[in-house]
């Protein structure tokens, strides 16, 4: 399993999403300021932003100020020509103190054209792994999975970036093999699918079944218990749920049975 970043073999299982949680107005920034603090005390170091999520990028880099160098950045390019993306990369640099540690291809658009000049970045060191994430076939008028497949196999890319929650196993047939097969590492994205999971009806989770003691809990542990996987990276601006986050993070794998009971509650 190809492991995340310069951090190296240490990096924790869970990271912190920002999309929607961290496009904040000047004067919520504090929140945001507080939960970077909260996550690095807690081990956490993958941050996961976009230029597409509003003010979260910006809102990231000034949370993590002076702490920069604790953090793995990941963030995206969205944009199907090249000076558009170049301009992304430019910003980033500006805003994450000269380096990105994976720049990844939201959606998988414009992926053939950006794929030249980021290897060249990440040669020079200013970007240290590339990634492609991928939601859902033509997303955003993004990419399909026979497309990530494809773009896996040029042998260009680090890392990437897939749903994963009991109620959303599409990439369990054929991207994680492949991902397995080729050494690629795997960021989970969605694993509370947006909160529904945590929001909807509420689920009983019993120890004895699930060797978890919540909701959230199961639900980080059931996707970092496959062993393809490297991250996940909740979305939070809530101290107490970053804390529960980061926790679970550290929790043994599951066994294939207890995996199985959570599926089985959230099918
Ligand atoms: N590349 C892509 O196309 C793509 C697409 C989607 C997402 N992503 C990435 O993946 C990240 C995560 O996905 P997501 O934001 O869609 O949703 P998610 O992480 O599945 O769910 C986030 C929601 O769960 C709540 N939550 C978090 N921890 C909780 C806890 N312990 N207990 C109860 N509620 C909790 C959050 O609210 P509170 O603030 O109240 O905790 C928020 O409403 C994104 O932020 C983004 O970085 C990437």
């Amino acid at each position: 399993m190809r492991r995340l970043g310069h951090i190296g073999p240490q990096v924790p299982r869970v990271g912190l999403g920002t999309w929607r949680r961290f496009d904040l107005p000047r004067t919520q920034e504090r929140l945001a300021r507080e939960v970077v603090k909260l996550a690095l005390d807690n081990g956490v170091r993958v941050f996961d932003t976009a230029p597409v999520y509003g003010r979260a990028e910006e809102v990231l880099s000034r949370a993590l100020g002076a702490d920069r160098d604790r953090a793995y950045v990941a963030t995206k390019i969205w944009a199907g020509e090249r000076h558009t993306g170049r301009r992304q990369f430019e910003r980033q640099l500006f805003l994450f103190q000269g380096r990105v540690d994976l720049l990844q291809l939201h959606h998988l658009i414009g992926w053939r054209t950006h794929a030249e000049w980021m290897q060249r970045e990440r040669e020079r060191g200013r970007i240290g792994q590339l990634g492609l994430t991928y939601w859902r076939d033509r997303a955003f008028g993004g990419g399909t999975a026979a497309e990530l497949e494809e773009a896996m196999r040029t042998g260009v890319f680090d890392v990437i970036q897939i749903p994963l929650n009991p109620a959303e196993r599409d990439m369990e047939d054929r991207i994680l093999p492949l991902a397995q097969e080729l050494g690629i590492g795997v960021m989970v994205m969605r694993p509370f699918a947006e909160g529904s999971l945590l929001s909807s009806t509420p689920r009983t989770i019993r120890p004895e079944d699930t060797g978890c003691t919540n909701p959230s809990e199961a639900l980080l542990r059931w996707g970092l218990s496959d062993t393809r996987v490297d991250v996940t990276v909740p979305a939070t601006l809530d101290p107490s749920h970053l804390i529960a986050n980061a926790t679970a993070g550290s929790a043994p794998l599951l066994s294939d049975e207890q995996r199985a009971a959570i599926a089985a509650i959230y099918r």
